[in-house]
């Protein structure tokens, strides 16, 4: 892999970028969705697909395992008819978290898997045991063995189960829709994720016959049955709430003229709810979003506010580090809560090396007072997410920086310096 670099020139608090820009389809709405074609029996095909490292990665991973994938424009399409295999590859799957994804689905339709432990964005402990326990209580055996997980049923299919997740998982609630779309009998899974995601895969996969209950509630019923048969319609993956939601807090900040295209608002609620209270000037459409501002920052007295991550419509996750920037420039003392995940907030501590007064008080909690101003630095991106929250920082601040590992945020974002170059933003990626 050639390594690469995002090469920033900070606009000083200035609001100066302008455009339009097109939200991408969701990351972690395709990755279940490409998965799901383990279920049919002929091609599946799905519309609004980015060019990302995590769908190739997918890509890669189902290739491995028999399927066939091929891609014109936004458009992949995927038969998983001639796999044969149900030996995850070991290296493809420590690279992302939702290979985790696949092992329900082959453990369904051949009766054993063979996995690592997922990988993914370094971010916790990530534990698998929700997966493993939940295989069980479907008939499978499971042995641990020089790190790998060997799975086997022991009658010749899985059978239904009542589910009830320790804790609402998003890929735990994919993984068992699909699981138990092929064993024996009416599985009920309690304490589900309602994440637009989730509902997202719920709609496919009852638009191609999938007996599937209770859509947007955390009880979901699945009726067990055969392989799946897909028309040749294509499906198009719903927008990127991560990628939007990220833009319009570059555009709170940076944009005096911004109009997001092609996202879907109603997924933005809870964050488009904390910057207007906050102050920020936004217009909402269904599926577009336009923040109009003007100044420099430390004179738009954005309020401070908390924020608290939480399941979907809470505060998502994998927005806290974007939305704790916003945070250094906002007046007044702030406290954000990462309830999810324990290892997320260590990134806050290269805002401190740009000027931010954040205090951690510990690995769930920090404490940000502001605005301050920041200056511009060299960064490593940390993981997808606050990779692209040092580059929103590196536009705030003063001077020039660069952030290494670009390949992480290629994981999870299309060509993002050309998205903020449209936008007036001088950026450009450099070999290391
Ligand atoms: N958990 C367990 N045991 C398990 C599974 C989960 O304890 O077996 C815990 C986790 O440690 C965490 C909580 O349950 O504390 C919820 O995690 P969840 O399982 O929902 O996370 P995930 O499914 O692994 C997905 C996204 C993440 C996003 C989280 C939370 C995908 C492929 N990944 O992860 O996205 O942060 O949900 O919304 O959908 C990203 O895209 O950058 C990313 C990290």
């Amino acid at each position: 892999m050639v390594k690469e670099k995002f090469l920033v020139k900070g606009l000083g608090g200035k609001k100066t970028l302008r455009g339009g820009v097109r939200v991408q389809g969701a990351k972690n709405a395709i990755l279940p969705l490409m998965v799901s074609s383990l279920l049919f029996q002929n091609e599946i095909r799905i519309g609004n697909v980015p060019r990302i490292g995590d769908i190739e990665s997918m890509s890669e991973l189902l290739t491995s395992l028999g399927a066939t994938v091929s891609r014109k424009g936004e458009v992949l399409a995927i038969s998983a008819k001639s796999v044969r295999s149900s030996v995850i590859d070991d290296e493809i799957a420590k690279r992302l978290r939702a290979s985790i994804i696949l092992t329900g689905p082959l453990l369904a339709r051949f009766g054993h898997v063979v996995f690592p432990h997922p990988g993914g964005c370094v971010i916790g402990a990530r534990p698998i045991d929700f997966f493993l326990s939940n295989f069980e209580k479907m008939g499978a055996k499971v042995k641990e063995d020089s790190g790998l997980y060997h799975l086997e049923v022991a009658k010749t299919k899985l059978k239904a189960a009542e589910i009830f997740f320790h804790q609402p998982s998003v890929t735990g609630t994919e993984t068992f829709i699909m699981t138990a779309l092929l064993a024996e009998g009416r599985t009920v899974l309690e304490n589900c994720t309602l994440e637009p995601e989730v509902a997202n895969l719920i709609d496919f996969l009852s638009a191609r016959g999938a007996i599937i209950r209770g859509r947007g509630t955390p009880t979901i019923e699945v009726e067990g049955g055969e392989m799946l048969r897909s028309g040749s319609a294509v499906h198009e993956a719903i927008p990127d709430r991560i990628e939007a939601g990220s833009l319009l807090i570059l555009a709170s900040l940076c944009g005096s003229d911004v109009t997001l295209t092609d996202l879907r608002s109603t997924d933005l609620r809870i964050l488009i709810e904390v910057l207007r209270d906050s102050g920020v000037p936004i217009e909402v459409s269904p599926s577009s979003i336009k923040i109009s501002g003007n100044g420099q920052i430390p004179n738009s007295k954005f309020k401070a506010f908390n924020i608290k991550t939480h399941e979907f419509p809470g505060f998502p996750t994998d927005l806290q580090a974007p939305i704790t920037l916003f945070l250094t420039q906002a007046s007044g003392e702030s406290i954000v809560f990462e309830t999810i995940f324990e290892g997320r907030l260590h990134y806050t501590n290269d805002l401190v090396k740009m000027g931010a007064e954040i205090k951690m008080w510990d690995a769930h909690c920090v404490m940000v007072k502001g605005p301050s101003v920041l200056s511009g630095r060299e960064l490593e991106g940390p993981d997808l997410r606050a990779g692209l929250a040092f580059i929103i920082a590196a536009l705030v601040a003063e001077g020039n920086s660069v952030i290494h590992n670009a390949h992480l945020i290629d994981r999870g974002y299309e060509g993002i310096e050309g998205k903020l170059k449209a936008l007036g933003a001088e950026i450009s990626r450099a070999h290391e």
